[in-house]
Order: C-alpha cells, then structure tokens, then sequence
C-alpha cells in the first residue's frame, strides 16, 4: 500500500514510524514531515491545513491510506474533502472533530449525555463572562476557556476576580487567540492527576491504547508555562484497573455513542484529557487526534500491526481483540529550544544523534527538524523526542537521560524529572 501520513511533529514521526514495519506498506509518504521521517519516508512539501493539495497529492501518486496526526486539518474537514474524493483517510469528519474543535459543543454535549465534567457556564460576551465570574457561582480559583483551538494555551486558570477579568479581556476584546475567544466556557476548577486516555475508534467499538499521561509545564516540578508536552510516559501508574474501567463505561462509550447518536459518528482517535479526582474521572477537554508526546511511548510499547489496526477502524470492522503490547515500561522526554514554549530561535545545528542512533535501546522521533545544507538543524520548539523502554519505568528514564547527554544544540533544553516521581 502507498500510505501518507500528515504532520511534523514527533507524534507523526512515531506513527511513520510504526507504520513503516507493517508488511501491507509498499511506500511510506510524510507532509510535510521532519527531518526523521525523511530518513523513513518521501517527505511531501505541503501544509497540513492545504487539504485541498493534500488531496490533489494524494489522488495523483494514488495513495491508498491518509493517516491525519494534527486536529487543524481534521476541524477544517481533510477527511469530508478526502472522501468526497474517492480517497480513504483515517481521521474523524469536520462535524466530528467538533468535540476537540469547540469546547462550548463539547461542553454542552458532555451535558446532555451526562458525562462527568467540570461545572461550567457558557459566555457570549465580555460583559456576561464578568457577571459570571463575579456571580459567586464558581469559587476561586476558577478556569477560563477560549471556545476554539487556541494551541493548547487556551485555558486561564484565575486565583482571584482580578486575573479573572483580565484573562476575559485578553480572549474576548484583545482577541489573542482571534475567534477563539467569541464565546468563553468558565468552569470550575477541578484537582486531582491529570491524565491522558486515548482510543482508536471505528465509530461504535474501541481499542484503548496502553494507559499514558504527558508532562505539561515547560519546568521541572510542574512549574512554569504551559506546553504542548515535555515528556510521556506509558502505562500510567494512576490509571488502576479500576478506574480503566470506570473511563470506558462512564465517558469513552457514552461520548462515542452520544456522537454517534447526534449524526457526528467519531471514526479515528479520541483522546479524553481527565482529572482524576476525589470523586472520579472527569474530562477536561477533548482532543481527536493522537496525543503528542503520548503516541511515542505508545508506540514503542505497540507490538501489533498499527496499519493494519487504523485500516480496520476505517473499514468500521475494528481490530479489538488480538492486538498486543508490551508489558515494558516506554518514557520520552522532549527536548526543546530555548524559549519555548514562547519566542525561539531556529536554524541551530544538532551533534550527537549518529551517537545515540547506534545505541541499541533509545528510539529518537524528531519534531522540528530539518535538514540544511547536509547537516539536522532545529526547525521548532518541540525538536527531539528521546525514547526508550525498560523492565520498568526507571530502567527506560535512565536510557533516556543517558543518550541526552551525547545530544546538543544552541540553547538546548528539557525537563530532567519526567516519570521521577514513579520510579
Ligand atoms: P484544556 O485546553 O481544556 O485541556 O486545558 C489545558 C490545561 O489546563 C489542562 O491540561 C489542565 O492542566 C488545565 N485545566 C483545564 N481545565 C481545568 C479545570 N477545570 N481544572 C483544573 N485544571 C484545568
Ligand atoms: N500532549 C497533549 C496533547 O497531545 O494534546
């Protein structure tokens, strides 16, 4: 089969990665890729949002399967446009990546089908977003969340009403994440641990991936800005038997069903963002795409046929039983350039992956590189993903610290605590 995969990031060079075993690939296609799926795959200099290119691409070098890493194609409809083309691409349609794409659907969606969430009220304007919070209806500290994709940095947790009218202002009349920020959802701020529960979803069955959480602060202890993610780690230790089962029956089956249910069937990759807290699991958003870093230690623990697993779902005859993973512990830690995750240079020379590469134990999934003038330089915030997995979590983190010291690059850094306080 010729197969693409679409993104940059180290999510799409892990699955490029994985798919790159399977014995139903014939030739292996990446847009636009990084400079690790050039060394696996033909790179394909188009953007992810390009989905009219994308399917021109895909139908003229015929490509059998489109396999979409990012929600921005999927919310903008890569899938409808794909189908209408004849052409099979495994991902959710724009009506169904809704439930990442707008936290006011996805909250009230949660609300109709009773799936546990934080409280929340919907505001449509500065004005009803200040009477909310200042109500006393929600007690401080409460969260302020922009409606549509804002990157991951669109949730303002305000300790007091002060910063609570400031964030209101910043995402309603200062518009910093554009039309985002039209319409708020403010919520109650829940505790706990957060983690990341993730399946592969043919519409109506589910494959749970291996339990996962990510580290989400850019420094050590959790301190700092938000991030896409700095680290994964896979299994999760908080995720008990138990608690799996709670996820499945309380909101994994009641959000596809509800989906279904609504004309908006979810075919692809849900990923429940939750907070276990004293009283159970509660989602804190919704993403329809693999989790980035959370796929590279998924993946590494995956020892099934992952194409031929995607193409079951999108055949809706879903591979759920007979698919096997490791019993290994897989970390990754993120490496990342100074100033992320706000203003960053690019363009600085890497040393040191042919070193690791000849280590037996670590896998490197790149995310902003590329290659100039012959060498690997940096080409994002997020640049490489050291991976590893071990008997137990500990004996993976060590091969990871271990081959991160033979890397470099200008201005280099990466959290030196992630899965610290399981081992
Ligand atoms: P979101 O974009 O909704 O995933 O929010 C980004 C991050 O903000 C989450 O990963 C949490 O760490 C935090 N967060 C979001 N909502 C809440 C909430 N209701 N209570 C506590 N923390 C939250
Ligand atoms: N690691 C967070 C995400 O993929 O959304």
């Amino acid at each position: 089969m010729k197969v693409l995969v679409i993104g940059s990031g180290g999510r799409e060079h892990a699955l490029a990665w994985k798919i790159k075993e399977s014995p139903l690939l014939k030739e292996l296609y990446c847009a636009p890729g990084n400079a690790g799926t050039e060394q696996i795959a033909t790179n394909v200099n188009l953007d992810p949002t390009n989905i009219i290119e994308l399917s021109r691409f895909a139908s003229e070098k015929e490509i059998d399967f489109t396999v979409v890493g990012p929600e921005l194609p999927l919310t903008l409809g890569i899938v409808d446009e794909f189908e209408s083309k004849g052409l099979k691409i495994f991902g959710p349609t724009r009506k169904a990546s809704e439930i990442e794409g707008s936290k006011v659907f996805a909250k009230e969606f949660m609300k109709r089908h009773k799936i546990p969430t934080a409280d929340f009220e919907i505001a449509n304007s500065p004005e009803e977003a200040k009477r909310i919070v200042s109500s006393g209806k929600f007690s401080f500290p409460l969260v302020i969340k922009a409606d549509g994709l804002a990157g991951g940095k669109g949730a303002i947790v305000c300790k007091d009403i002060k910063e609570a009218v400031n964030g209101i202002n910043l995402l309603m009349i200062e518009k910093k994440f554009g039309k985002s920020g039209e319409r708020v959802v403010i919520e109650e701020f829940l505790t706990g641990r957060e983690v990341s529960f993730i399946v592969i979803t043919d519409g109506r069955r589910i494959l749970p991936l291996v339990t996962t959480m990510d580290y989400k602060k850019a420094y050590d202890n959790d301190k700092g800005p938000n991030t896409g993610g700095m680290g994964a780690i896979s299994p999760s230790p908080f995720v008990s038997p138990q608690t799996f089962q709670e996820i499945i029956d309380k909101i994994i089956f009641p959000t596809i069903g509800g989906l279904l249910e609504e004309g908006r069937k979810f075919k692809g990759v849900l990923y429940a963002g939750l907070m276990l807290t004293p009283d159970g699991p509660k989602v804190l958003e919704f993403n329809c795409r693999f989790g980035d870093p959370e796929t590279q230690p998924q993946v590494l623990r995956l020892e099934s046929d992952l194409l031929e697993i995607l193409l079951s779902a999108y055949e809706e005859n879903l591979l759920d039983k007979d698919v096997k993973w490791s019993e290994k512990s897989a970390g990754c830690v993120v490496l990342v350039s100074g100033g992320y995750p706000e203003k960053y240079e690019t363009g600085k020379p890497i040393t040191g992956l042919e070193e690791v590469q000849d280590s037996e134990n670590v896998v490197i999934f790149h995310a902003g590189t590329k290659f100039a003038d012959g060498q690997i330089v940096t080409n994002g915030g997020r640049v490489l993903n050291v991976c590893s997995t071990g008997s137990n979590l500990s004996e993976a983190m060590k091969n990871i610290y271990e081959a991160i010291l033979l890397i470099n690059f200008e201005g280099m850094y990466y959290r030196k605590d992630i899965g610290k306080e399981i081992v």
